[in-house]
């Protein structure tokens, strides 16, 4: 250092070499207009060091020469072509890492927040750019978590467990494993045509609809092993339950998709798998609804926190969801909702035999599901923050194909 002043000694290198990688991080760190002293025995050091300050907006401003084969050169560091990620504007000393910003722009594109974006390049369109329509400072957290909590089904699942011996309570399952992979085929997609919509800013969103897609894949992949386990046919897709779910499918808005999916969809089927925890009647489908009930209550908490963070954000959300519910109901007033076999296959579930007394005591264990469930939206609906009489409106309007 001479004074304040830094100084790099880059021996031998010249700039064909990778002089400019030691003069480079002695430059960045300095200030714009503080300057650095540059010494070499490279023959063409000043020349390409005169080059390099041209290409980087800096300025070489003398140049001495100390010894016989060594000179110094005077470089100051000017305006760079670099803007930070942080602010969009300025140069790299205020780079400010993991700053979340209010609205990201197109033209950080694919950078890693917080890195130096050179000007110029594409400038790619993502349609979520806006912090407040998808953030939650949940996300980074549940994303860990459920990296953490992947199950590989070989492992996970003991497929030689024993099943039920009446093959009318397993065909009542495979019904129910069928109504479940079509839904669960609705909240793979629904998350998959968000992921590509959020701007790359925001990384921890992206992670953690990724890896709520890979959970969902999951499910799917469980519930078919487990429809087909016997070889038998699997069961029936009614016409009023892709209907149902076709709606979800259509809705564009990601808050409104995430509402109606997770908080009023999945957060059904939360009570859906409880039920089947405790009613199915081999080990086998007891435990699959266990591991799957734990992902999808990650699915549920990341949709309750980056909802409930934009309800208190924007008034009119509240009354927007409103709308939304109502709208699919009034959509599905026609369609006879959950079909016929998906109910009697629960009831023979729960009833785990045809005897006339186990399948009143399966018809009960089913009202106490729906009873259940309503509930649990109604709550999920309050802890939102809609008042009593909305939450307890809105629950019932809920789609009787439960997701
Ligand atoms: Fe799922
Ligand atoms: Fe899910």
């Amino acid at each position: 250092m001479t004074g304040t002043r830094r100084s790099v000694n880059v021996g031998e290198l010249g700039f064909d070499g990778g002089a400019h990688i030691l003069v480079n991080l002695a430059i960045h760190q300095c200030q714009r207009g503080q300057s650095i002293e540059v010494t070499g025995t490279h023959p063409d050091l000043l020349g390409g060091l005169a080059t390099w300050c041209r290409q980087h907006g800096h300025r070489l401003r003398t140049a001495t020469s100390p010894g016989a084969n060594e000179a110094t050169v005077l470089v100051t560091r000017g305006t760079g072509p670099m803007t930070s990620v942080a602010d969009g504007n300025h140069a790299l000393e205020h780079r400010n890492d993991d700053v979340v910003a209010d609205c990201a722009k197109p033209e950080w594109g694919l950078a890693a927040r917080g890195a130096a974006v050179e000007a110029g390049g594409p400038t790619p369109r993502f349609r979520l750019d806006h912090r407040d329509e998808i953030w939650t400072d949940r996300a980074e957290a549940l994303y860990h978590q459920a990296a953490a909590n992947q199950w590989d089904p070989d492992i996970a699942v003991d497929w030689s467990a024993p099943l039920s011996p009446d093959p009318l309570v397993e065909a009542a399952v495979v019904q129910v494993m069928t109504f479940l992979i079509e839904n669960e085929q609705a909240a793979l997609v629904v998350p998959t045509r968000f992921l590509g919509q959020v701007h790359p800013h925001f990384r921890e969103i992206q992670q953690v609809l990724a890896v709520t897609i890979a959970d969902e894949a999951r499910h799917i992949d469980v519930f078919t092993r487990r429809a087909h386990l016997t070889g038998a046919p699997i069961g029936t897709s009614s016409v009023g339950g892709r209907l149902s779910l076709q709606t979800l499918l259509d809705e564009p808005d990601f808050a409104t998709a995430a509402f109606l999916l997770s908080v009023m969809g999945e957060g059904t089927f939360l009570t859906l798998l409880t039920f089947l925890e405790h009613h199915a009647p081999d080990p086998l489908t007891r435990n699959i609804a266990t591991l799957v009930r734990r992902d999808e209550s990650r699915h549920v908490s990341f949709a309750m926190s980056h909802l409930s963070r934009h309800m208190h954000d924007d008034r009119n959300l509240a009354s927007r969801l409103a709308r939304s519910a109502e709208e699919r109901h009034d959509q599905l007033r026609v369609t006879a909702g959950l079909n016929d076999e998906v109910f009697d296959a629960l009831v023979l579930l729960a009833a785990g035999s045809t005897t006339p007394r186990n399948i009143a005591k399966g018809w009960v264990a089913v009202q106490h599901l729906l009873t259940d469930m309503n509930d649990s939206r109604r709550h999920r609906l309050a802890r939102l923050g809609f008042p009593t009489a909305d939450a307890t409106r809105l629950a019932e309007l809920h789609t009787r194909n439960f997701m």
